[in-house]
């Protein structure tokens, strides 16, 4: 498997998941793997603590690690959500993990995250319920054989988490074939007689969307279909301590089996990367200085990029240390997206933020502030 670029949550962290199913003492919703204590632990970690389990009849341990930071409260009501009739509905800025917390929801609840439709403009019921074989079709006429079943049908039919990625981008039509199939857990097949044309929904099915704000659209959720999912509002990392963490907890396992691997990422780099994301999205400085503001998405999932971009720059064309030049170098190209603008708001935060540190000769603010020439357009 060495040379798969990324594996589902459930085969990544089989480990851990093995290891809280083995210690499970409380029920289980019908249909869970997990039961929602569990759940949680697999999301929140479990503080250093060592579950022991079998693996392959060899006795072996495994610590939780922690998954999402920020509102533990927004897990719980997400766990006990998705054991209810309601659907769960991520709603937020993009970055905010709301793609990553559906994932490992999904493997948790139903040891499944693939059962996944990626909403987009062109997207079709085919891809949601199901469609032909069309060669046996024709051949035999509609038969369960030339059924070819898509995440819907099939989560319905085990009894598993469906994830609906960036619903609001579908069209209308589609995202309402949702409709029937959530409040009377049942899919149709109107080709095939009898039984084999109904899928009543198993218990442990269940749907989570996402949907990100800058996307148009959201508020165009038919009203009917709002009703079926419970919101939760992904919020942007607060704490910039939780931010370092993540950063360096991802970066670490995208480099881990790469040629790159050795690459430092240290953490007062680390602390300029990261700050210089948290005070962009908060619009000042924790000086309390205003900056400006642009289009840029300045979200984690971007500081998770330029982290590894660096490190990978670092190990390729220089000492295998990230240095603060390095971070100015991909910054650009993570944050200024659309252009012009948006290398504005990175040169006026070298200006206010960087400047001012750099003068002060503060650890490696002067460094980073030599790299500005990074930023020119
Ligand atoms: N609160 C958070 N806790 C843990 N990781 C986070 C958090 N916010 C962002 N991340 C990181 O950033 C990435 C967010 O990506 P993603 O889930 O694709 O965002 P979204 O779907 O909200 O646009 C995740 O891979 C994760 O590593
Ligand atoms: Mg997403």
């Amino acid at each position: 498997m060495n040379d798969v670029l990324r594996l589902p949550a459930e085969r990544r962290l089989a480990d851990e998941l093995d290891a809280l199913r083995a210690h499970d003492r409380d029920p289980r919703p019908p249909g869970w793997r997990l039961s929602p204590r569990a759940v949680e632990t697999f999301i929140l970690g479990s503080n250093g603590r060592a579950y022991e389990f079998e693996r392959d009849g060899a006795p072996a341990r495994a610590v939780i690690s922690r998954k999402f930071y920020g509102d533990d409260l927004l897990v719980q009501r997400a766990i006990v959500t998705l054991a209810s009739d309601r659907g769960l509905l991520l709603v937020g800025e993009p970055g905010t993990a709301k793609s990553w917390l559906s994932e490992h929801l999904a493997a948790a609840v139903s040891g499944d995250s693939l059962l996944t439709i990626q909403g987009s403009a062109g997207v079709t019921e085919d891809q949601i319920k199901y469609s032909w074989n069309y060669a046996l079709l024709l051949a035999e006429g509609p038969s369960l054989r030339a059924l070819v079943p898509a995440p819907l049908y099939l989560g319905m039919r085990a009894g598993k988490v469906v994830r609906f990625e960036e619903i609001t981008r579908a069209p209308h039509e589609v995202q309402d074939t949702l409709l029937s199939c959530m409040s009377d857990k049942v899919l149709t097949v109107p080709e095939l007689p009898g039984d084999d044309g109904v899928v009543l929904a198993r218990r442990g099915f269940n749907v989570i969307g996402t949907a990100n704000t800058r996307d148009r659209g959201v508020n165009e959720m038919s009203s009917a279909l709002k009703r079926r999912f419970n919101f939760e509002t992904v919020p942007p990392v607060e704490d910039l301590n939780d931010e370092v963490r993540i950063v360096r907890e991802q970066v670490t396992t995208m480099l881990r089996g790469t040629t790159a691997e050795g690459a430092l990422l240290g953490d007062d780099v680390l602390e300029l990367l990261v700050t210089t994301f948290h005070e962009i999205r908060a619009g000042r400085t924790v000086d309390g200085v205003k900056l400006d503001r642009g289009g840029a998405v300045m979200s984690t999932a971007e500081a998770v990029a330029v982290g590894y971009q660096s490190a990978l720059f670092a190990s390729f064309f220089g000492r295998g240390r990230v240095e603060p030049e390095h971070v100015a170098i991909h910054l650009a190209g993570a944050a200024a997206k659309e252009g012009g603008d948006d290398l504005k708001v990175l040169r006026n935060y070298w200006e206010v933020a960087v400047k001012p540190r750099a003068a002060r000769e503060l650890g490696l603010w002067k460094a980073y502030y030599k790299a500005r020439s990074a930023l020119k357009g």
